[in-house]
């Protein structure tokens, strides 16, 4: 079986931080999302991935590279414009052949991972199999109608009258079939091929479509609080470790420190990691914080938030919580009169002071 994930997309709702960068590239826990979904369907025994991107893809390439890191190989598919994850099946057609594969949308983490799914596939051989889980925002994603034996009846895309609370997750097993379905649709309100569409035509068409609930978490880090909180599902299951030094400080919990960071005069409680060349001093660094490499972070309080590379943070009286702080940014207070507020935020930033 091949993989093929999806890494196009403009990730509109993820700006500022989509203008410098993909979406898939954001980090959790100090790894960029897309490669859980690499390291997810190398798990599951898939040593053949096609990635489909967009503009941002010559930067995917770059941190990505060929999979030889992995000893697996990787392709790329360019998709000119983001016109649906139906389209990017079209256009994968000769990278994926007649063999069945596993789509993956490169912003999605699954905790329980894959296997089982494709396992599944492999034994009942349907011609596709879909996974499901339940939310309390039907409306934002694609949901599933089933029937009394959990046999999906219909689904529909983002309904503003969702028929279930049953959302389809970001990840796909299809066989051949699936070309002759994303044939026969049309764009969609969003002049995009559905996959939703797509799936719903194999239906129509008397094709075999299985479905699975998955039993652990599932997160599409679509939005900055789905980040937030896919950092600290994450980090729920650190392995810790010291690679750093720690003066005078403070470590409780299940905290990495990676090499050459360097921890004074602090207080770090778990789960946390600090990455490589990091420094922080007369600090609290909080729960389900991950901070990048290069960060300093100097007399502040940090909790529950993404800290990405060569980022500052200075001074700062009130704690910083669920905030996400892009590369090299600084953020800093100084004690003088007039005491005002200062910001340089780029387009669509977000600043919030809660008093
Ligand atoms: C896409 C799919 C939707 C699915 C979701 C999962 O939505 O269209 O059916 O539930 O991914 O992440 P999008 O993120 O493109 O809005």
């Amino acid at each position: 079986m091949k993989g093929l994930i999806l890494a196009g997309g403009f990730g509109t709702r993820l700006r500022p931080l989509t203008y410098t960068g993909a979406k898939q590239l954001i980090p959790i826990a100090n790894k960029p999302i897309i490669f859980y979904g690499i390291e997810t369907l190398i798990d599951a025994g898939i040593k053949e991935i096609g990635i489909v991107v967009g503009e941002t893809g010559p930067e995917v390439r770059q941190m990505v590279g060929d999979g030889s890191r992995w000893n697996i190989k990787i392709d790329y598919i360019h998709q000119p414009s983001p016109l649906g994850l139906a389209h990017c099946i079209k256009i994968s057609r000769e990278f994926l052949g007649d063999e069945p594969f596993i789509m993956y949308l490169g912003d999605n983490l699954l905790k329980e991972g894959v296997r089982k799914f494709v396992d599944k596939f492999n034994r009942n051989s349907p011609d596709a199999l879909i996974l499901l889980t339940r939310v309390p925002n039907p409306q934002d994603f694609g949901v599933a109608q089933i029937d009394n034996n959990n046999k999906v009846i219909k689904l529909i895309e983002k309904p503003k009258e969702p028929p279930s609370n049953l959302a389809l997750v970001g990840i796909y097993l299809f066989n051949k079939n699936i070309f002759l379905a994303v044939d026969n649709i049309k764009p969609s309100g969003r002049n995009e091929l559905e996959i939703t569409d797509a799936i719903q035509w194999l239906l129509d068409n008397n094709y075999n479509v299985e479905s699975q609930e998955v039993e652990k978490w599932w997160k599409d880090t679509g939005k900055p609080e789905d980040i937030i909180d896919a950092n600290l599902l994450v980090l729920e299951g650190l392995e810790p470790s010291n690679q750093g030094r720690l003066l005078d400080s403070l470590v409780n919990g299940k905290v990495v420190i990676e090499p050459d960071a360097i921890i004074e005069n602090s207080t770090i409680r778990g789960p946390v990691i600090i990455g490589k060349k990091s420094h922080i001093i007369h600090s609290y660094i909080g729960p389900f914080t991950s901070i990048g490499n290069n960060v300093i972070i100097e007399n502040s309080e940090v909790e529950c938030s993404v800290i990405m590379d060569d980022a500052r943070i200075k001074n700062i009286e009130k704690r910083i919580d669920r905030s996400i702080i892009g590369r090299g940014a600084l953020i800093s207070q100084t004690d003088h009169s007039p005491r005002t507020h200062r910001f340089i935020l780029g387009d669509q930033s977000y600043a919030e002071i809660v008093r």
